[in-house]
């Protein structure tokens, strides 16, 4: 995830030019920022150019994303009557644009090179649509969780819908795996978990199961709750470096993939230090069938391309 980025330099010159909502909404773009991690790196997928937030604009809950802030929602979400009056989006033609960038970027991908579609889960989305964008502490996001479980459940449940219809439009323009987000779902207790998210992560994840195509469910900060998550579905979980790889695969059952989970702060360690660790989450995989090898979150912006590219190789067994 963020494979493409402000860490890289012709991702930073296309972006001197265009916003990133510009280069979201330009097809065009967007295939092209799709293809630049995968010439740059060397890496075995692609992950589609986008962002999770997109599906907030047909939300009508206006977004923005301001320099150096992060995203702004503009008619953030407080009660039910929000949640009410949200449209039912249908992806085919409200993001038309994406669905439109997931073609070109197929078609200019080499054929051995997959591509990823992706989605914010319920709560992740739920979390910018209530908070009004990034937060530390989920403080109106639990307020509203706690208070009005009525709103939530209404909330979560259609962005559940929204998701697993978002998902597999997708993979129909060409998506060949699908990556749910709940990035930040570890800002839950095990037991909240499971009453306020867990429903809806299973629905999305079986709507998005229809597709025919694998379901990579990832979140961070999900080990104390980890059987729960692996349970809400998908074929590969996603897990970050809070927790070590043969102990997650072992919680999760091994019959489903992994994908992890070096921490991307590895990326600015010296280079010894950062390879000790890679071989390290290599080891705990013992060569099995069914680990990705990935970062636990996003490729931080201060990381030197050098360090990404010295990483693909060496997990190619460079
Ligand atoms: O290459 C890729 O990985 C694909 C592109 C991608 C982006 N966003 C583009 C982007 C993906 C997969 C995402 C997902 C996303 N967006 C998530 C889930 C994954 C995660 O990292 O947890 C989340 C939580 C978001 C919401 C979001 N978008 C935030 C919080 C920000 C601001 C971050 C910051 O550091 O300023 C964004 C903006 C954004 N989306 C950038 C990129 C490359 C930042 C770079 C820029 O401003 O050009």
């Amino acid at each position: 995830m963020r494979q493409a980025g402000r860490y890289m330099p012709e991702y930073r010159k296309l972006r001197e030019q265009h916003s990133i909502l510009d280069l979201c909404h330009t097809p065009e773009l967007a295939a092209q920022v799709t293809l630049q991690p995968v010439e740059r790196l060397g890496v075995d997928a692609a992950i589609l150019f986008a962002d999770i937030l997109l599906p907030f604009e047909p939300l009508g809950l206006g977004l923005s994303f301001a320099a150096g802030e992060g995203p702004h929602i503009a008619n953030a979400i407080s009660r039910q009557v929000d949640v009410e009056r949200l449209p039912v989006v249908n992806p085919d033609t409200d993001l038309a644009y994406v669905l439109e960038a997931v073609r070109l970027a197929r078609a200019a991908l080499p054929a051995d090179i997959p591509l990823i579609g992706f989605a914010g889960a319920p709560f992740t989305l739920a979390s910018y649509a209530i908070e009004g964008g990034s937060t530390r502490t989920f403080t109106k996001t639990k307020t509203l969780m706690y208070q009005v479980p009525d709103t939530w459940h209404l909330l979560l449940g259609k962005l559940a819908d929204l998701v697993g219809a978002y998902l597999t439009a997708q993979a129909r323009a060409g998506a060949q795996a699908l990556q749910l987000f709940d990035s930040w779902v570890g800002c839950l207790s095990p037991q909240d978990y499971r009453t306020y998210v867990l429903p809806h992560s299973r629905r999305a994840l079986a709507l998005a199961s229809e597709a025919g195509v694998p379901v990579i469910h990832f979140g961070t900060g999900t080990a104390a709750f980890l059987e729960d998550f692996a349970g809400a579905g998908g074929d590969v979980l996603g897990v970050d470096w809070r927790i070590p790889l043969d102990e997650a695969w072992r919680r999760s059952g091994e019959s489903r993939a992994i994908q992890g989970n070096l921490d991307p702060a590895a990326l600015l360690a010296p280079a010894a230090a950062r390879d000790a660790q890679v071989r390290d989450i290599l080891a705990r995989a013992g060569g099995r069938p069914g680990h990705i090898f990935n970062l636990g979150h996003g490729v931080l912006p201060e990381t030197d391309v050098g360090a990404v590219r010295a990483v693909v190789d060496l997990v190619h067994g460079g």
